[in-house]
C-alpha cells in the first residue's frame, strides 16, 4: 500500500516540491545518491573502482519536456565520459541511460532519443566504456527495445534492463539471450497495471528465476541486478549448472543499498557493479527507493524530525 502511494507520489508535482525543498531530506538522499555533479560522481567512481568494484553511472533526470533539455542530458553524459577518461577511470566503466531523459516521450522522440543515445555510445566506445539502457514503465518497452536494436548494429555491447514483473519479459529474455548481448535483469520499479505485470511479489520472484534461467542458459552476458539474497544464491547455482564462469556474468546493486553484500560478493571473486546515480534531479529515483522498502521511509521520517 505504502509502496504504491510512494510510486504515485513519485509522479506528483506538489509532493515533489515539498520533498525536494526540505533541506533535511538531503541527509537521506545522500545515502542513495553520489552527489549533485560530475565531480561527486567521479569521486565515488574512484573510491569504488579502487576497492575492486565496477560502476555504472546514471545522470539523474527522466521527464524531459523539450529538445534542449534532452540535448543537455546528452551533453552531461558526454562530459562525464570525458572527465572519466581524463582521470583514467573510464575503462570498464558503464553509463546507464534513461531514454525518457533523452527525449523519447516528445513528438518524434524515438529518433531524437536514438540519436542522443548514439552520440553517447560513440563517445563511450572511444573511452573503453559500455552503455546500458535503463527500462522505464511498460509503455516504453517496445520503443526502448527498438532503439536498442538500432544501437547494437554499430555497438553490439549496448545493454538493456528488463523487468521480471512484466508478463512479456520471459519472451524478451529469449530474444535477447544471444551472443554478446548484455541484459540486466531487474524485478521492476514502476507501478504497473495487472493487465501487464504480476501484482504479487511472489509471482515477480518466480518470474525473476525463470528469466535468470533463460539468460544464464543463453549466449549473452547476464547482469543480475538485485539485492535479494535468494535471487543471488539462485543466480550463483544456475551459473555453475549452465557453465558460466564469474567473468561471463555480473552482479549489480544500487549505490548505498546492502553494501555489506556488495563487498561479500566482490570478495568471493564475482564481478560486482554498483549503479551510481548523481545529479540534482533526484526526486523520481529517490521516491522509487523509498517505495521499495518501508524501512527507508522510517529512516526519512527520523531524519526529518531529528535535528
Ligand atoms: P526486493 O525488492 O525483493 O528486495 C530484496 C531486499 O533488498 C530487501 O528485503 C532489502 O533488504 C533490500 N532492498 C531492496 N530495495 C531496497 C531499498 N530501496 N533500500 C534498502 N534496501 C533495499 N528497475 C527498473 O524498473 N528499471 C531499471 O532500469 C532498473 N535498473 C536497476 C539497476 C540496478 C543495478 C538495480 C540493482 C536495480 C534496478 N532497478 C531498475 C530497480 C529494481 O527493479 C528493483 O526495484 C530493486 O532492485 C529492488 O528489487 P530487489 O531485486 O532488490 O528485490
Amino acid at each position: 500500500m505504502l509502496g504504491t502511494a510512494l510510486l504515485a507520489a513519485s509522479r506528483n508535482r506538489r509532493v515533489r516540491t515539498v520533498v525536494t525543498k526540505s533541506p533535511l531530506t538531503r541527509r537521506v538522499v545522500t545515502r542513495f545518491i553520489a552527489g549533485d555533479d560530475v565531480t561527486a560522481a567521479v569521486g565515488i567512481t574512484r573510491r569504488l573502482t579502487s576497492g575492486g568494484f565496477d560502476v555504472t553511472l546514471d545522470h539523474l533526470g527522466e521527464d524531459t519536456f523539450d529538445r534542449g533539455q534532452a540535448e543537455a542530458t546528452r551533453d552531461a553524459y558526454l562530459t562525464l565520459i570525458k572527465v572519466l577518461a581524463d582521470q583514467g577511470l573510464s575503462t570498464g566503466a558503464e553509463a546507464s541511460l534513461k531514454l525518457s531523459a533523452m527525449g523519447q516521450a516528445l513528438p518524434g522522440g524515438a529518433s531524437l532519443a536514438a540519436d542522443n543515445a548514439a552520440a553517447i555510445c560513440a563517445a563511450a566506445a572511444g573511452a573503453g566504456m559500455t552503455v546500458t539502457l535503463d527500462m522505464e514503465d511498460h509503455t516504453t518497452v517496445d520503443s526502448t527495445l527498438g532503439i536498442l536494436a538500432g544501437l547494437r548494429k554499430e555497438h553490439p555491447w549496448v545493454g538493456v534492463a528488463v523487468q521480471a514483473m512484466l508478463y512479456r519479459t520471459e519472451a524478451d529474455c529469449r530474444d535477447l539471450a544471444t551472443t554478446g548481448s548484455r541484459v540486466r535483469l531487474v524485478k521492476g520499479a514502476y507501478a504497473e497495471p495487472k493487465s501487464v505485470a504480476y501484482p504479487a511479489k511472489a509471482d515477480v520472484d518466480r518470474a525473476y528465476v525463470r528469466c535468470l534461467d533463460i539468460l544464464m542458459s543463453g549466449l549473452g552476458h547476464p547482469m543480475v541486478a538485485t539485492h535479494d539474497p535468494r535471487m543471488i544464491a539462485i543466480a550463483q547455482r544456475l551459473a555453475v549448472q549452465r557453465g558460466k564462469s564469474p567473468e561471463d556474468f555480473e552482479f549489480q546493486m544500487l549505490y548505498g543499498i546492502r553494501t555489506g553484500v556488495q563487498e561479500q560478493l566482490r570478495a568471493q571473486g564475482n564481478r560486482m557493479r554498483i549503479y551510481v546515480p548523481y545529479g540534482d534531479d533526484w526526486y523520481g529515483y529517490f521516491m522509487r527507493r523509498l517505495a521499495e522498502r518501508p524501512a527507508n521511509v522510517a529512516f526519512l521520517l527520523r531524519a526529518l524530525t531529528t535535528r
